[in-house]
């Protein structure tokens, strides 16, 4: 049986990060372990496979801020390639979602990219529902045909989920 293992990440895991993600993913959460929140990195059979960034820091857009208030946001969720569909991502959310819960937070909330559809399924099967406020508009973090990171306009739909 696998032995996965979901634990808070810190500086020093920022060298396997890159080793698994890559270092433009491995960036993204260096930058976020600056942020209020949690990396959160899952391991199978002691190998990092998964990662994700859960904020507790005030929403970026001002429309998330008016509807749902400072709600904590999972952000930039990876499993590597080769285990996928194994359900590493739902266990990875289900821990974002506890350690949520015992730090006195009732929801959480989560912005998926319109074209998404594997991210939009698998929320949809953990229990978020899509809010009534339509599409976001947002920033996309990504590597342009330099290799430099560009923050570009994006539009994403919002899900949350009651905890
Ligand atoms: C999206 C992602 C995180 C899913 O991770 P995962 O560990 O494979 O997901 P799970 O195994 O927990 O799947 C849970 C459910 O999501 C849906 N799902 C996951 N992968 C799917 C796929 N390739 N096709 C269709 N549905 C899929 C299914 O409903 C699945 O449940 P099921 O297997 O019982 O049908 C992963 O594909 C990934 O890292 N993608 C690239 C980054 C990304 O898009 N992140 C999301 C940002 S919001």
């Amino acid at each position: 049986m696998r032995d996965i293992d979901i634990r808070h990440a810190g500086p020093a895991d920022l060298i396997v990060l890159e080793q698994v993600f890559g270092p433009f993913q491995a960036g993204v959460y260096r930058r976020r372990l600056e942020l209020p929140g949690r990396v959160l990195i899952a391991s199978v059979d002691r190998r990092p496979a998964a990662a994700m960034f859960v904020s507790t820091g005030m929403p970026d857009e001002p429309e998330i801020v008016e509807h749902l208030g400072r709600v904590p946001m999972l952000h930039r969720l990876m499993v590597v390639s080769h285990r996928r569909r194994t359900g590493l991502a739902t266990h990875l959310i289900a821990a974002a979602e506890a350690g949520l819960r015992e730090q006195g937070y009732r929801e959480v909330a989560v912005g998926v990219d319109l074209e998404n559809t594997v991210a939009l399924r698998l929320y949809d099967r953990a229990g978020y529902q899509e809010w009534s406020h339509g599409r976001l508009k947002t920033f996309r973090e990504h590597l342009d045909a330099d290799g430099n990171v560009r923050i570009t306009p994006d539009e994403c739909l919002v899900f949350h989920k009651d905890l």
